[in-house]
């Protein structure tokens, strides 16, 4: 069902400096800088031959990764995002085998203007996912 790895997010406390390291210290090519209202955080994309890091920072006052940031105050790997062909028919069959799949399982646009969704990480050996309908 899922196929190609399509980023992993980095959850960071300061998004200019973390683009400018991948910028600067890593050579790679830094996307701009897109703000995400609707999912509480700014993000930066980051190409690489093979897949994105997606480098995520706050953006208001609920943002979801305010709590991760807390008990990570340097940052760390927050999620991956694996794609998907059909996201409602990934959610039905996650949902039929006893996963939790979050925001009551209605997908989100999310930052490629594509339809997203979360799974929680306590099925799925501590890992946030996030599939992405591509
Ligand atoms: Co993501």
């Amino acid at each position: 069902m899922i196929g190609r790895l399509n980023h992993v997010a980095i959850a960071v406390p300061d998004l200019a400096a973390a683009a400018d390291q991948y910028r600067g210290t890593l050579g790679a090519q830094v996307g701009p800088v897109l703000d995400q209202p609707d999912h509480g955080v700014r993000v930066v994309f980051i190409d690489l031959p093979n897949t994105k890091i997606e480098l995520l920072a706050v953006m208001g006052d609920a943002s979801p990764i305010q709590g991760f940031l807390d008990k990570n105050p340097s940052g760390g790997i927050h999620h991956i995002c694996y794609e998907v062909v059909d996201i409602l028919a990934a959610r039905d069959r996650l949902l039929a085998s006893g996963a939790r799949v979050l925001g009551g399982g209605v997908p989100k646009i999310g930052a490629h203007g594509k339809p997203v969704l979360f799974l929680h990480p306590k099925d799925f050996t501590g890992t946030l996912i996030e599939l992405e309908q591509v």
